[in-house]
């Protein structure tokens, strides 16, 4: 049993194969967490609470003369609002009479095999071998009889639990919703750190590491979507964790559109957590019998370090989120027109382009950006998705006849949420963007953004993908979404309901996605923003892999992917070999090792094939090979992080694992070369200490303790931005 409830001690314990996560109803029915943490079985821990009188912390007035009893310290599930506690609180909302207070109550639970539900929203789902129970706790206020029903669901052997909350206004009176967590995490202690992933366009997850101080701390989005500049994911660890040492919890929310992650350490020393939707420009309008869905959030606790976290987050990322079957299925090895043409094409270069690119190993033509309308440039056309003859004689039903006469699978560039000023879409439908009356609309990148709060709106993109996809033979999309939101109104809608826009784009987007991605579980779809604007697990929920960054450059890359490890799986991350100079940063890097740092990922090229020389595309060839025999171990494997490219300059290093530790694959990127310099030694990681491996390119044979504990020298022959890759397998003595 996941879930137990103790009658008599009123107390709610959730079980993981590893963890234990313990709340009680207090005598006055408010529901105190006491635990989460590692394993401890079904005990009261509530004994960790002692009552003490706080001088100016009021307490409710049921207390009587009790002024022991304040909810300004005392641990929450559900913080209540507007009556004592003063710290960030899980839910804002206003009454029918203007009022700013919820104070909820235990009313009842259910108890129940299974994952919950929720509409419209992407969330986790139970594998064929997983063990998933639930619990649904009602906290009702009594006058406004507002309810808050707190939704736990417990992954046991995945040592997950993710959490929801539905908001049903149970009263007579509408009520307006303000501000709402997917979770709030008191801890009755502090000296945490905050771990989070922030950065910019083009160098997406560069990790933050500080210590939780007294105040609020937050990071968040309220671009409209989950950003560059922040990642919806972050970590609160023991102020000494490392990669393999320390207590880690993770909090992750599968959801694409603005929010928030803050962090408070407060008077007592206390910390707590709260994520959700970002509350700025926030409100929902709750008639009566109404009822709204926070997202979900996912937690994980390890209690050894980084690396294991990572490992609990990649596992139910890998099996529990992608509806796609392309989740479990060996990806295409993809070549991108993109860095190779940009808008400047036609039939016979992207041929050319394909052609070569068929004896690199290359899968799959990916079609970039450019193809529809009159889009010269990126002024124009967004919202027409009719090919441009000019370019393509053929159509584009042509040109995919034609890629596929060569043995090669064919792939698209969409960016559906947009549209360009100049478009015959716009044209006919000016009141179909996102704009403010009277006011002229910002432009980025040239484009608007089309009203995804609207059906209608909705209804016909859907239309117009669904034609692309029924009448040409098409593989593989790029799902591509270039500005964030600004002038967030929407012509459809009343005056009390322009706070919900920004929440209803994003159900609009999970609409349109559920009737073009879902409807079409053979095309093979990949997410992109600007790159790795939106890599959240909600994209993740209906695109296997996302384009992880337009920064192709491999030593920025080591930055970029190694943050994005943290939360997401290597099968998700898109990484290709690109030309050098490189587009972005005209830095110069070996062929080989930009080769090495795209198959950290789903690995692919950007660059124009006919202008490599024959040595060039044998060395490509020889890269798709090599990632196509180690795929297994890079898309399926364990991922261990060996140094942390912020921290130590010199060289970095990681190793992916098969996780029945036969085999692995070790790479090294040297980034800063020094002459003269010291002679560095690597220790690996997650090999079976007692077995024995060779490792392709040395001599010998070497014990799994051995490789861990005393570990391999850096080769001293290596230059700056040279690197090695090691395949490691076992040979004897493990178990297999
Ligand atoms: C975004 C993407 C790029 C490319 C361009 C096309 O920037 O991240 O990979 O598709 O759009 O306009």
């Amino acid at each position: 049993m996941s879930i137990i409830y103790n009658e008599s001690k009123k107390t709610y314990t959730l079980l993981t194969a590893e963890t234990a996560y313990q709340m009680k109803v207090s005598e006055y029915g408010y529901l105190l967490h006491l635990y989460y943490g590692r394993r401890v079985e079904d005990e009261d821990l509530s004994y960790l609470i002692q009552l003490q009188d706080r001088g100016f912390s009021p307490c409710p007035n049921e207390l009587g003369n009790d002024r022991t009893f304040s909810l300004d310290f005392l641990p929450q599930e559900f913080s209540t609002d507007g009556n004592c506690d003063y710290r960030t609180g899980s839910i804002e909302v206003e009454n029918g009479d203007g009022s700013r207070i919820f104070v909820g109550k235990v009313l009842k639970h259910k108890i129940y095999d299974g994952k919950y539900q929720i509409h419209g929203m992407p969330s986790l789902h139970a594998g064929e071998n997983d063990t998933v129970q639930t619990l649904e706790i009602w906290l009702q206020d009594e006058v406004s009889r507002v309810t808050a029903v707190l939704c736990y669901s417990v992954f046991e052997e995945k040592n997950i639990i993710t959490r929801t909350v539905r908001v049903e206004n149970s009263g007579d009176h509408p009520v307006k919703l303000k501000g709402i967590m997917s979770v709030t995490l008191d801890f009755m202690d502090s000296g945490y750190d905050f771990i989070h992933f922030d950065g910019r366009h083009m160098m997406e997850r560069e990790l933050t590491r500080q210590p939780v101080a007294y105040g609020i701390q937050s990071i968040g989005s309220i671009r409209g979507s989950s950003s560059h500049q922040h990642n919806p994911f972050a970590i609160l660890c023991e102020s000494g964790a490392g990669e393999d040492w320390g207590g880690c919890y993770g909090f992750s929310l599968v959801y694409s559109g603005n929010f928030i992650c803050s962090v408070e350490k407060d008077q007592f020393d206390q910390t707590r957590l709260n994520m959700g939707i970002h509350p700025k420009h926030f409100s929902f309008l709750l008639k009566p019998g109404d009822v709204f869905e926070a997202p979900e959030a996912v937690m994980a606790y390890s209690d050894r370090g980084l690396t294991h976290l990572s490992h609990l987050y990649h596992d139910a990322y890998r099996e529990n989120l992608c509806r796609s079957p392309w989740a479990s299925r060996i990806r295409p090895v993809v070549i991108n027109s993109w860095e190779a043409a940009y808008f400047d094409f036609d039939d016979e270069k992207l041929l050319n382009i394909a052609r070569e690119a068929a004896d690199m190993g290359v899968d799959l033509f990916v079609l970039d950006d450019g193809w529809f309308g009159k889009r010269d440039d990126d002024c124009s056309s967004l919202g027409d998705w009719q090919e441009d003859t000019q370019k393509l004689k053929h159509g584009l039903k042509g040109l995919s006849d034609e890629i596929h006469r060569m043995g090669l699978q064919f792939g698209l560039w969409i960016e559906p949420e947009m549209v360009s000023e100049d478009s015959d879409l716009y044209r006919s439908h000016p009141d179909w963007c996102l704009h403010v009356p009277k006011r002229p609309v910002s432009r980025g990148r040239y484009q608007l953004v089309l009203d995804l709060s609207r059906k209608d709106v909705c209804d016909h993109i859907i239309q117009s993908i669904n034609n692309i996809l029924d009448n040409v033979q098409i593989e593989y999309i790029k799902w591509d979404m270039n500005r964030n939101i600004t002038e967030t109104w929407s012509a459809a809608s009343e005056k009390e309901r322009q706070g919900e826009i920004y929440h209803r784009y994003i159900l609009g987007l999970y609409y349109i996605m559920d009737h073009t991605i879902l409807t079409h579980p053979d095309i093979l779809f990949c997410g992109c923003s600007g790159g790795g604007g939106r890599y959240d697990p909600a994209m993740l929920y209906y695109q296997p892999q996302i384009w992880c960054s337009d920064d192709t450059d491999a030593v920025c890359r080591l930055k970029i992917q190694y943050g994005t490890s943290f939360a997401y799986p290597i099968s998700t991350l898109e990484s290709h070999v690109s030309v050098c100079p490189n587009h972005q940063t005209m830095r110069t890097v070996p062929l080989a090792t930009r080769g090495v740092v795209a198959m950290d990922g789903i690995f692919g090229f950007e660059l124009d094939s006919t202008k490599l020389s024959k040595e060039e595309k044998d060395a490509c060839r020889i890269q798709s090979e090599t990632y196509k025999k180690y795929y297994p171990i890079i898309a399926d494997g364990d991922y261990y992080r060996l140094t942390d490219p912020f921290q130590f300059t010199e060289y970095t290093a990681w190793q992916h694992v098969t996780k029945d530790r036969t085999e692995s694959l070790f790479s090294l990127v040297l980034t800063e070369k020094e002459p003269n310099d010291a002679q560095r030694y690597i220790r690996l990681k997650g090999l079976d200490p007692k077995a024995w491996y060779e490792i392709g390119g040395l001599p010998g044979r070497f014990s799994g303790s051995l490789l861990m504990n005393a570990g391999l020298p850096v080769p001293g022959s290596l230059g700056q931005y040279s690197s090695v890759q090691y395949h490691i397998q076992m040979i004897s003595g493990g178990k297999r």
